[in-house]
C-alpha cells in the first residue's frame, strides 16, 4: 500500500482538494483506494457521501480517522490521508509516521506563505523526512498565473530544496467536483482539459502504486 498524506497547518489551502482528486484518479485507474479523513470537519467523508449518488464511478473507501488509530481495509492499494488544519508537534509526527509521501499545498497569499514557511521549516527537522522515509513535495494551489503574487509564491517555494510539482489553477471545476463527489478527472473532458494536465507531474512523482 502507498500512503499519501496531504497536510499543511494552514486552513483552506487545498488539502482535501488534493486528497479527493488524487483518490478519484487512482480509483479510476483501477486501484483499490481509500481516504482516511483526520479532520473533524469531515470534508472528505462528505465528498464521499455525495459520490455515493453516482452509478458507474469507482468506489473509494472512506475511513473516519478522527477518533483514533483507524486503518484502511486490508488489500487497499492507495490510502490518501486528509489532515486537518492547525496540526503541530506530535500530531504531525504521528501522521508522518504513516506516510510514504507528503504533499503540501500552498496558496498564493502573503499570510499563507508566511504560515507555510514555519510549517515547512518544522517538517524539514522531522527525522522521517530527513531520512527520506517520507518523501515531500509542494503544490502551488489556486493560482492565477499572470498575477504578481503567483510569481512571489513561485519564488518562495523554490527557495526550498523540495520539489515544487505543479501549480493548480484557480478553477470553478474544483468547486464543482467538491460539491458533487467527483474528481475533476470525472467531469466532462472538454471542460477540465486545462486542469487535468496540471496533475501529470504529481502523478509522475508519486510513481506507480
Ligand atoms: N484550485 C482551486 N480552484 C478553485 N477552488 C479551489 C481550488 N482548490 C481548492 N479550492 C476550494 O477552496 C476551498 C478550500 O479547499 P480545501 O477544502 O481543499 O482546503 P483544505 O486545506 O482541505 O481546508 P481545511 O483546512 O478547512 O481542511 C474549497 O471550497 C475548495 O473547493
Ligand atoms: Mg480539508
Amino acid at each position: 500500500m502507498q500512503t499519501i498524506l496531504c497536510m499543511n497547518a494552514k486552513g483552506g489551502c487545498g488539502k482535501t482538494t488534493v486528497a479527493t482528486n488524487l483518490a478519484a484518479w487512482y480509483a479510476d485507474e483501477g486501484h483499490r483506494t481509500a481516504i482516511l479523513d483526520f479532520d473533524p470537519q469531515r470534508s472528505s467523508i462528505d465528498w464521499l457521501e455525495a459520490r455515493e449518488g453516482y452509478e458507474g464511478v469507482p468506489l473509494i473507501e472512506g475511513v473516519d480517522a478522527v477518533a483514533g488509530d483507524a486503518r484502511a481495509a486490508y488489500g487497499t492499494d492507495i490510502a490518501l490521508l486528509d489532515a486537518p488544519a492547525a496540526v503541530y508537534g506530535s500530531e504531525v509526527t504521528q501522521l508522518l509516521r504513516r506516510a510514504d509521501a507528503l504533499l503540501v499545498p500552498v496558496l498564493p497569499s502573503p499570510i499563507d506563505m508566511r504560515a507555510a514557511a514555519r510549517f515547512i521549516d518544522g517538517l524539514l527537522k522531522s527525522g522521517r523526512i530527513a531520512r527520506g522515509q517520507t518523501r515531500i513535495a509542494l503544490i502551488a494551489n489556486r493560482v492565477r498565473e499572470t498575477t504578481r503574487i503567483y510569481q512571489a509564491l513561485d519564488d518562495f517555494l523554490r527557495r526550498y530544496d523540495i520539489p515544487v510539482l505543479t501549480h493548480l489553477r484557480e478553477s470553478q471545476n474544483y468547486i464543482r467536483a467538491a460539491e458533487t463527489g467527483l474528481g475533476i478527472f470525472e467531469l466532462a473532458p472538454s471542460q477540465v482539459a486545462l486542469d487535468v494536465v496540471q496533475w501529470d507531474p504529481v502523478i509522475d512523482w508519486l510513481g506507480d502504486a
